[in-house]
């Protein structure tokens, strides 16, 4: 099996915060990660994801987690979008928007005739002030990077590709990082004035509510 594939995903996801090769980032991002370090890695290990994060994976469990992270981006993309003055940033929400790619991948994976029925999360983090939603912005864009070992898995377990139900996963190519440091530069200049704390904890209740609706 592999227990020891999973066991070193898992570390590595607990060892986020430490990431050799990564280049500096901003003091913003730098606070999220810490702060948030512990519930991500709480998530990782959420019982819904190990069935694809073991080897083999199972084609069937990750179109449930398919159909779970549908139901919250969809919700998240669409109050995210409208309550905050993105345009002001340059931030090109459009390329950054991943609900539907993950229709485009339940339709290859043939699941088109249920995309109608998936329910979206309503118990969603609050997001009344632009550091919040900062915060939770903080989380979709992060799990860009948690994707590639979903993806790795998926790729050598079960041969799926972009082309073939991973283009969620793919979102940015192969090498989400250019859009990771891009994310960064925008947080950096956005953040500016806002609290601290209030994107903190809204970066964690956020981890906390994605917790939840993965086990509804
Ligand atoms: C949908 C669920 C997930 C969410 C919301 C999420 C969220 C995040 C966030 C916010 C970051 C950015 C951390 C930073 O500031 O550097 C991150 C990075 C990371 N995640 Fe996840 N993650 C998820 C699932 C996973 C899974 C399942 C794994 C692996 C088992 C994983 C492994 C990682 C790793 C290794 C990094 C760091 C990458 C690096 O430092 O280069 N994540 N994730």
């Amino acid at each position: 099996m592999s227990i020891s594939l999973k066991t070193d995903l898992l570390t590595t996801a607990m060892r986020r915060e430490s990431h050799g090769t990564r280049p500096e980032m901003p003091r913003i991002m730098n606070l999220l990660r810490g702060q948030t370090n512990q519930l991500h890695a709480q998530l990782t290990r959420h019982s819904l994801l190990a069935p694809v994060l073991s080897d083999p994976p199972s084609r069937e469990r990750y179109i449930l987690v398919l159909k779970k992270l549908w139901g919250w981006q969809k919700a998240m993309e669409r109050e995210i979008e409208s309550r905050f003055d993105w345009e002001k940033f340059d931030y090109g929400f459009e390329t950054r928007r991943k609900a539907e790619l993950i229709e485009y991948d339940l339709r290859i994976l043939g699941e088109e005739n249920s995309i109608s029925d998936i329910p979206e999360c309503v118990d969603l983090p609050d997001l009344s002030s632009p550091a919040k939603i900062l915060g939770a912005t903080y989380v979709l864009e992060g799990q860009t990077l948690g994707a590639q070992l979903l993806y790795s898995n998926l790729n050598h377990g079960l041969n799926l590709d972009a082309e073939s139900g991973c283009k969620f996963l793919q979102c940015y190519g192969p090498d989400p990082m250019p859009k990771w440091i891009e994310f960064g530069q925008f947080m950096d200049k956005a953040s500016a004035g806002l609290s601290d704390d209030e994107m903190v904890h809204s970066a964690q209740q956020t981890f906390n509510k994605l917790n939840t609706w993965f086990s509804v």
